[in-house]
């Protein structure tokens, strides 16, 4: 079991029960991007209010984690981890790393999180899971998961592509007696209005912090996401396919196009061909994100590079989305009845 269960409705609470136990001033939290979100990233996001998260990709070794876990406590606030289910599910060790730096907080998406959840509890974390659908959002109503972060298929990086954010997060909203984060296409001071003001416990944002100085995104990557436009986006399983990496089907990846994408989104099979003819485009591809190429790497982000932009600190961002209390304030003058 957990050490803080939160059990109780972020909606009819007058205090929110996660922010209490993760002790964030700003609901925001920096998406755990593996690639992106290190311990510079998650300190950063702490120390200025928010919740701060390490990306934990498929071939995290101990090095990386002994050397970014403590960065991300650093800012002496609570931290936290997001892991992949699928990889979990083959092996636990990438879990054990983290847990033994202590994160608050964990969260264990794309698969099923059963015997991952149980460790991080074990340890005292507080357990999350995103989802992308229906059936998704009854697993995490389980009583293993504690908080439940609604992704929309808008949103940058790996995910489901079947429902966007509000629909899932109402229908989480109605459902969950548990904390309800919203994750995918937030990027401003008004995104995270409309979902706080819907119920939501917080906002999870990828693809802005993505962009952010402290990310670990290659400068061109980063330069990519702050010239695009909301409509610049690919849903995709081709860069998976191209690098030899195993996500199970159902989980492609959000990306800005680029030639790559252009050329064999369109033909998966195509591509699998000539990816198991040889290794030129898994080489291409490999080269392409060591140099910054963005024309054949994956740059993943989501439809909120339209609304992101490069060279800005992740304490500039938290301070811009934290005036959701003005867009509150103003939306509720606005609307009263008295
Ligand atoms: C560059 C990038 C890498 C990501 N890597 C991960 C990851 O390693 N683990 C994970 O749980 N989610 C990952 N995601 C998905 C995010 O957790 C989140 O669902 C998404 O970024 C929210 O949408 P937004 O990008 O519109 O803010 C990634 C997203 C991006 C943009």
């Amino acid at each position: 079991m957990p050490a803080h269960p939160v059990n109780a409705s972020s909606s009819d609470q007058p205090v929110n029960a996660l922010q209490q136990i993760l002790g964030f001033t700003e609901p925001i939290f920096n998406a755990p991007m593996a690639g992106a979100a290190g311990g510079e990233l998650a300190a950063a996001v702490s120390a200025a209010g928010g919740f701060g998260m390490l990306g934990i990709g498929g071939n995290v070794t101990k090095e990386w984690m002994d050397r970014e876990a403590p960065l991300a406590a650093s800012s002496g606030r609570g931290w936290g981890a997001g892991l992949m289910a699928w990889v979990l599910a083959k092996n636990l060790e990438p879990l054990e790393h983290v847990l033994a730096h202590g994160p608050s907080f964990v969260c264990i998406s794309f698969g099923d999180p059963g015997p991952a959840a149980a460790l991080a509890h074990e340890s005292g974390s507080l357990v999350g899971m995103q989802v992308g659908n229906a059936a998704e959002l009854s697993r995490a109503l389980e009583d293993d998961i504690d908080v439940v972060i609604c992704r929309g298929n808008e949103g940058g990086g790996h995910g489901r592509n079947e429902v966007s954010t509000l629909p899932l997060l109402q229908l989480a909203l109605e459902r969950a007696g548990k904390p309800v984060i919203a994750a995918g296409g937030l990027a401003t001071a008004a995104g995270v209005a409309a979902v706080l003001g819907a119920g939501a416990s917080a906002a999870w944002i990828g693809t802005r912090f993505a962009a952010a100085t402290e990310s670990m995104s290659h400068q061109n990557i980063k330069a990519a996401i702050g010239a695009a436009d909301i409509d610049d986006t690919v849903y995709t399983r081709a860069f998976d396919i191209a690098q030899r990496i195993d996500w199970p089907v159902q989980y492609g990846g959000r990306a800005l196009r680029n030639e790559f994408s252009d050329t064999w989104a369109e033909d998966i099979e195509a591509l699998a061909a000539a990816v198991g003819a040889d290794d030129t485009l898994t080489k291409q591809v490999d080269d392409a994100r060591a140099k910054g190429d963005t024309s054949l790497a994956p740059i993943y982000a989501g439809q909120s590079a339209g609304l992101s932009a490069a060279g800005q600190s992740a304490a500039e961002i938290v301070a811009d989305l934290a005036g959701f209390r003005s867009v509150l304030e103003q939306a509720a003058r606005r609307w009263s009845t008295s």
